[in-house]
């Protein structure tokens, strides 16, 4: 019994300076582990006298209830001084500003997009898109370029699939021309169709394989070039500010007069430069009267009906309107290009 007191004392006093969980662990094994010293008071039962063992056995057991307590409660005692010690080490400054979430930006490409819709929203164009997969007869034939056309090989394609009527990615946003049409007859339409374009590129500084277009159409009983030049002339002015425009002449199978609209350089304001190449002007976009294939192409009668249409590259304007030097830029994913938008 003597041993069984003088143990207990022992093992709590050493217990109570134990501050870390590996002499925790020592203490644990040396005491109440498997070949610990209580297990070894129960071996030395069997030499006692029999009138002794019962209250031995029993001292015994309550002794390895006291110590098996008393380490759990040193063990929560460590976990507890470790959290304050953190705690203490780490203090939570609640007066130190928050860290600003990452805040994403809107692609410039897409500012310029939005800013068009904007203006031909606010002259009663509505915008529609109409699918980047197209065949060869959307693409080209409807809008009065044959197989064997010359004019092909201004649009360098990409063609998927060699079917009797090729598929292939759209080239430009034309096509949506006959596709809004055909859906709109026989009401007068005022139309913007954009998005995504596809050419067969050799990747440059001006050239890429993948580019956004806005296409305009309006169709009615009485549209005339003059509508098309007042029409360019007010989304030049509110798209580069108070600036002279000019068109002339240019060729596109699907308009009959075809035109090409420029805006004076802004960079230069006319007197010759690098963006413009000495000429003073920027070209902005092509234009002209749907011609009467076109028209009878969406199941509208030329005989009936006229109407305009135009073409232009929002990332093109963007270049010349932040004097962006490489259209590859924008489908690059640098962020220290898109952050300075
Ligand atoms: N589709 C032409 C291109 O990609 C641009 C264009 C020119 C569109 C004249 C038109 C137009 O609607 O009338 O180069």
């Amino acid at each position: 019994m003597d041993d069984l007191n003088e143990l207990k004392a022992r093992a709590l006093q050493q217990l109570d300076s134990i501050w870390d969980n590996a002499k925790l662990d020592e203490w644990r094994i040396e005491y109440i582990g498997r070949k610990g010293a209580v297990n070894a008071l129960f071996e030395q039962v069997r030499a006692l006298p029999k009138e002794a063992r019962g209250a031995f056995g029993k001292n015994a057991n309550e002794l390895k209830t006291v110590l098996e307590n008393a380490f759990h409660a040193r063990e929560g005692a460590i976990k507890q001084r470790e959290l304050s010690e953190a705690l203490e080490a780490e203090p939570l400054d609640v007066t130190l500003p928050g860290r600003r979430p990452q805040r994403g930006r809107i692609h410039p490409a897409n500012q310029t997009l939005r800013e068009m819709y904007k203006i031909f929203g606010e002259m009663g164009f509505q915008v529609y898109r109409t699918r980047q997969v197209e065949t060869d007869v959307m693409n080209f034939q409807m809008l009065n370029i044959p197989p064997y056309h010359p004019a092909r090989d201004n649009w360098n394609t990409f063609y998927i699939a060699e079917t009797d009527n090729r598929v292939l990615l759209r080239t430009h946003t034309s096509p949506g021309q006959i596709r809004v049409m055909r859906a709109m007859h026989p009401n007068p339409i005022r139309a913007v169709i954009s998005g995504m374009c596809y050419r067969y590129e050799q990747m440059s500084a001006r050239y890429e394989i993948q580019f956004n277009q806005v296409e305009g159409l309006a169709v009615g009983r009485n549209i005339t070039f003059g509508d098309l030049k007042g029409t360019l002339t007010e989304f030049a002015r509110r798209m580069f500010g108070e600036r002279p425009v000019r068109f002339f002449a240019d060729h596109f199978p699907f308009t009959e007069p075809s035109a090409q609209m420029d805006v004076k350089c802004i960079i230069c304001e006319g007197a010759g430069c690098g963006l413009c190449k000495f000429t003073g002007w920027l070209e902005i976009l092509g234009g002209g009267m749907v011609h009467p294939v076109v028209l009878r192409n969406g199941g509208y009668d030329p005989d009936e009906w006229s109407g305009f249409a135009f073409g232009m590259g929002p990332e093109r304007i963007t270049m010349l309107k932040h004097g962006i030097t490489d259209v590859r830029y924008f489908w690059g994913n640098d962020l220290r290009f898109l952050e300075q938008f």
